[in-house]
């Protein structure tokens, strides 16, 4: 029984359950994977992990033993020859992250695998079932990368100083540097590949042939920790006879965006440079090495004229040297690279997805300003850049300034940006169609400013290139509700938008940084939309390398920014990620991999700062409460503030409690469980009054709710309280901490409804104000169409708090039972005003998908479970089935229309 409002008490239950699709399927094993990647190359985990998805919609579904084999060969591989690794056939329906434990794994080593299966579903006779494998699945293969550092002969080429045209300043001018190589083979090719590691980024081309198609790359870190390489088989570009080499180097994180300009705070790197080894293996089995050293060619006196992420990029097509990246280039004019130190950092294979070209979109509208300037409107805030196809003089140079809003003068509103410039030049080369997009840089923006355009530019002329992480959308909810559907649509664009190889705060003024709070929950939210997987485990390692040797945890991670400054709830998100990536994709590696640093950072804050249980130290409270006036950015209204010590301590507690469950599964001793207990007791003799705690504030209330620190006795009174206040105000007043917590929150205290109107509610404060105000992504302050533009990006996403997570999780009932979705608790709330909808989400074993639909009395629910898993399901009448893989419908009767 659900109480959805004070006076609807609703009666619903299961009146009929049946499969909808007895049909038999042939069942294959798909979607192979190696260390959740498609056919990765350059990997350098010994042991990579391996999986796969059942095919097949059947009933029942289940995997009873798979048999897998890995080859150094295709050949081998398609003559059923696991050379490297033969398994037996092994009982079991694991088919998700299988440890490679074959002959060992060598650098530059190709290997090919296949798995088949045994399964079982209804269709099958027993005996069937027992004995026969089905077909060996399509092979899917991974390289090695290099595994040693003595395998790398490459050595770290550059230059260590600016040239007449550039600017080290606080707003830095560096100009991109081309580097070529020539060399020739003799013999054919029979393996070419290539290892690089361009910094900050570089863009590699083969005999004039582009190589890959990921941008910015590689993944960002902090280079003095750590390095990442990209490897590419590059055996189709390389060609007998003469071929060339050519590497340009933006400039990234690595040349920072502000140099010279607070050292204490800005981290800077030095100059770009190269490590590039190309590995040529001819086919009597010989190797040869084509490597970065002093024997290459450089310049810096290019068409890129400047790349900075903040104030962007100029490009100079007078100045472009057409095949410089061929064989054959008069390239004697050129300069020798000096062999620079090594960033520090130790190599590591890039196993985070690359950034790419994502989408692209055509302008909406496009009104001239001015008699030179023109401003296009993308219809969408995005990040990225604007692709321009022009024909004019040559020495004409077009001006593209970016921002995310306008004023009411039709210009550009740029005041948030700050001191970001935001603005690309090109300059024409005057012949024929030119075709131009920056490199090296990307934008935050919806607006565009065209400067300089010759003749009268035209929507097709331009398009919106979205740049992000190459991460495949895994969630989609349409709803009844056009404004929640208008919101979610809009967190689908902000979260896109600001996953950079790391996750950032925001994409277009001067920051970008990697902040740790923004991401507590929200990234399991964003896991139910993105495969973000090997992002965030990427991004612990970035943390776990910020740390410092007492066990201190910045607030920025990689440091870029150099914030420690010693709080709870920032560098928290360490810890809820891990937890997060072990929930949805049954990934227990992070948590292994980090628990002794996370451990080690507990500590060091308890012996810091903890004082007779209570952790007392705190940074930004509920950073971004909605204030009591429009144009403030923080509120200094002591009623609607929560205390930091409140906020430290009861997250300190909730992190005690998730440390202490890692323990339990890595049989580590547990020391956190104790410790909590005293907090705990602490906490509430601290802040817990007759009518709940300290000033009562949605978020002091919801924390120790939600965090089961509430004695039993007072649970019932603290959550009245809570809920009396929320229902009073109609809307949201929590910041960043208490969003984390609410909707699901409000939902679990049986007020669906209650999370419902916050969801969906057109007025101030709320998601839905600001799509009522234009915004196609998600602001960073609730008012931030009216606050101080020191601080109001249009595109942050903390404030969604655990929005997405409810969404999926309540409102379309998919939770995981069992870590990774092995088993899917499915359990959906139906809260008045929500009449339909259409859930699908691929978990780590393919699409569950959850449908329903409101009809007077009647909600009916079609499910889909994905084979080799099996779904709880939660009937509101307090049934419960469970069900294996397949598709179900329920028709739930409820006694009154809602
Ligand atoms: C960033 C936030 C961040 C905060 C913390 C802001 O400037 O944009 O996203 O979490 O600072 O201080």
């Amino acid at each position: 029984m659900k109480t959805i409002t004070g006076h609807i008490i609703l009666l619903l239950f299961a009146v009929t359950t049946r499969a909808a699709q007895p049909a038999i399927p042939a069942v294959q094993p798909v979607n192979l994977q190696c260390e959740q990647l498609s056919d990765p190359q350059g990997i350098d985990a010994l042991h990579p992990r391996l999986s796969w998805q059942l095919s097949g919609d059947g009933q029942n579904i289940r995997q009873t033993a798979w048999q897998l084999l890995v080859a150094s060969s295709p050949e081998l591989l398609a003559k059923d020859k696991g050379d490297l690794w033969t398994t037996p056939r092994t009982p079991g329906d694991q088919c998700r992250m299988i440890v490679y434990a074959g002959r060992p794994l060598k650098s530059g080593m190709s290997c090919y695998w296949k798995v088949r299966l045994w399964t079982t579903s209804d269709a099958a006779t027993p005996a069937a079932q027992r004995h026969s494998a089905g077909a060996w699945s399509f092979p899917a293969r991974w390289s090695m990368g290099l595994l040693k550092a003595a395998d790398w002969h490459a050595r770290w080429i550059g230059y260590d100083r600016g040239f007449a045209w550039d600017s080290v300043s606080k707003f830095s001018r560096l100009s991109a540097r081309y580097f070529r190589k020539e060399f020739a083979t003799a013999t054919p090719i029979k393996k070419a590949t290539l290892y690089i590691a361009g910094l900050g980024h570089y863009l590699v081309s083969l005999n004039g042939h582009p190589i890959g198609d990921q941008v910015l790359a590689e993944s960002p870190t902090d280079y003095t920790q750590s390095v990442k390489y990209n490897t590419f088989d590059v055996t189709d570009a390389c060609l007998q006879g003469a071929n060339a080499i050519g590497v340009t180097l933006g400039n990234g994180r690595f040349f920072t965006m502000r140099p010279k300009y607070k050292p204490q705070k800005i981290k800077e790197f030095g100059f770009p440079k190269l490590l590039l080894q190309l590995d040529l293996e001819d086919d009597k089995g010989h190797h040869r090495l084509v490597v970065s050293d002093s024997s290459w060619r450089f310049t810096a006196d290019g068409p890129i004229r400047t790349n900075n992420e903040y104030d962007g990029e100029e490009y100079d097509a007078t100045r472009a040297f057409p095949g410089w990246s061929s064989p054959g280039f008069d390239d004697s004019k050129w300069l020798l690279p000096e062999y620079t130190l090594s960033p520090g950092g130790r190599l590591s294979a890039q196993l985070d997805e690359p950034m790419k070209i994502m989408d692209r979109i055509t302008p909406r509208t496009i009104t001239q300003l001015t008699p030179q300037t023109y401003i296009l409107d993308m219809g969408q805030n995005m990040a990225g850049w604007l692709q321009l196809k022009v024909k004019g003089s040559r020495g004409q140079t077009i001006t593209l300034r970016y921002a995310e809003t306008l004023q009411p003068n039709g210009d550009l509103y740029t005041a948030n940006l700050r001191d970001a410039r935001a603005t690309d030049t090109y300059t024409l080369d005057g012949q024929g169609v030119e075709v131009w997009h920056p490199v090296f840089i990307f934008h935050g923006f919806r607006y565009v400013s065209v400067t300089g355009y010759p003749g009268t530019p035209e929507l097709n002329d331009f398009e919106g290139q979205v740049v992000y992480d190459d991460l495949a959308t895994i969630g989609r909810i349409e709803t009844s509700d056009t404004l929640l559907n208008h919101i979610l649509r809009n967190a689908w664009w902000g979260i896109n938008a600001n996953y950079k190889g790391m996750p950032i705060d925001c994409p277009q003024r001067n920051e970008r940084m990697p902040w740790l709070g923004d991401r507590a929950t929200g990234s399991l939210g964003e896991s139910y939309l993105f495969d973000n997987e090997n992002l965030y485990a990427k991004w612990l390692d970035d943390i776990e390398e910020a740390q410092k040797p007492d066990g201190a945890l910045p607030d920025v991670a990689p440091a870029y920014w150099n914030y420690y400054s010693d709080n709870i709830t920032w560098p928290g998100t360490y810890i809820l990620i891990a937890q997060m990536l072990y929930q949805q994709f049954g990934d227990q590696q992070p948590i292994r991999r980090h628990y002794a640093s996370m451990k080690k950072w507990l500590h060091y804050m308890s012996d810091k700062y903890e004082r007779d249980g209570l952790m007392t130290k705190d940074k930004y409270g509920d950073w971004c409460v909605p204030p009591e006036s429009p144009g403030l950015i923080h509120s200094r209204d002591s009623s609607r503030i929560t205390g930091g010590e409140l906020i430290a301590t009861a997250y300190y507690y909730h992190l005690l409690g998730i440390m202490s469950g890692f323990a339990t599964l890595l049989h580590e001793p547990d020391g956190f469980t104790a410790k909590a207990a005293v907090v705990r007791v602490a906490f509430n003799r601290k802040f817990l009054h007759a009518g709940g705690y300290s000033n009562n504030t949605v978020t002091a209330d919801l924390l120790p709710l939600c965090f089961g620190m509430v004695p039993e006795k007072e649970r019932a009174v603290v959550t009245k309280h809570l809920l009396e206040k929320v229902a009073q105000s109609g809307h949201i007043s929590t910041g960043v901490i208490g969003t984390q917590w609410l909707m699901h929150g409000l939902t679990e205290f049986d007020r669906p409804d209650l999370a419902w109107q916050l969801a969906t509610t057109k007025a101030y404060p709320g998601w839905g104000y600001m799509v009522e105000q234009g915004a196609t992504t998600i602001w960073e302050l609730w008012n931030g169409n009216t606050a101080d533009p020191a601080m109001n990006s249009q595109n942050h996403v903390m404030l969604l708090g655990d929005l997405l997570t409810w969404c999926f999780r309540d409102l379309a009932g998919i939770a995981p039972a069992a870590p990774g979705f092995k088993t899917i608790r499915m359990q959906p709330v139906f809260p008045p005003g929500l009449d339909s909808l259409t859930a699908s989400y691929e978990t780590p074993y393919g699409w569950v998908k959850s449908h329903w639909q409101r009809e007077q009395n009647t909600i009916s629910w079609d499910v889909t479970v994905p084979p080799n898993t099996r779904a709880l399901v939660f009937l509101p009448s307090g049934e419960k089935t469970s069900v294996g893989s397949g598709n179900y419908h329920f028709t739930l009767q409820t006694n009154k229309t809602i």
